[in-house]
């Protein structure tokens, strides 16, 4: 059984989508601790009630963004991961934590990568005018939203559409993206080499796998 430990920052319904996911197609991955760097987020609840551990690490203790990854990676290590996911982790990694978790470290970014990096992607698709957004489950590199894309999900944008209404319906796709990736990676078919994303062997493509 692999390890698997989610970062979150505060509702946690993908880590919620995970958790389901192992209990059910996910038959070699367990969810066993949930770190927030929010003593209210929610996702700490929901870890509770999955039988995880979910333990707050309050960012105010250190002095440092570079202390408190350290102390954030030593806890996590008592767990013994074997993959780390990001699900609504709001805060910039430290390099050294990015490279000590490197190629075992999985992010979901709402947008269509290398599209909308950063915050406000919703709001920015719709100024834009755009016709598409959607979601992206990456690989984390020290590059922000930057690591190699494995798979994303598109919805359309509507005349009418507000931030709202598209946040849901990007979001219930990465209920569907993110538990199918962490299954590809606890059963070995995915792997991150030489800064690329490799899924059965093959590498994928700019966006991500796309079925022929
Ligand atoms: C998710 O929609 C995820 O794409 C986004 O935060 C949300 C967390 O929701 N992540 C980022 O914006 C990362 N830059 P959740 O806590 O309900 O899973």
């Amino acid at each position: 059984m692999k390890n698997i430990v989610v970062l979150i920052s505060g509702n946690g319904t993908n880590l919620q989508a995970i958790i389901d996911a192992c209990e059910s197609n996910i038959t070699s991955g367990k969810v066993t601790a949930v770190f927030s760097n929010k003593a209210e987020a929610y996702g700490l609840e929901r870890a509770k009630q999955a039988g995880a551990d979910g333990v707050f690490v309050d960012p105010k203790q250190f002095d440092s963004r570079e202390a408190f990854d350290r102390e954030l990676m030593s806890q996590i290590d008592t767990y013994q991961p074997d993959l780390i996911v990001l699900a609504g982790y709001m805060r910039i990694l430290s390099n050294e934590f990015v490279r000590h978790y490197m190629g075992r470290m999985l992010n979901i970014h709402p947008s269509l990568l290398p599209k909308y990096p950063g915050l406000n992607t919703y709001q920015r698709a719709i100024h834009a005018g755009d016709e598409e957004h959607g979601t992206s489950v990456h690989f984390v590199t020290e590059q922000l939203d930057g690591g190699p894309v494995i798979l994303q999900a598109k919805v359309p944008i509507f005349d009418d559409d507000n931030v709202e209404l598209l946040t849901k319906r990007v979001q219930s796709q990465e209920y569907r993206i993110y538990p199918l990736v962490v299954e590809w990676f606890v059963d070995g078919r995915l792997e991150m080499k030489e800064g690329k994303a490799f899924l059965d062997g093959t590498q994928l493509g700019i966006h991500g796998y796309a079925e022929e």
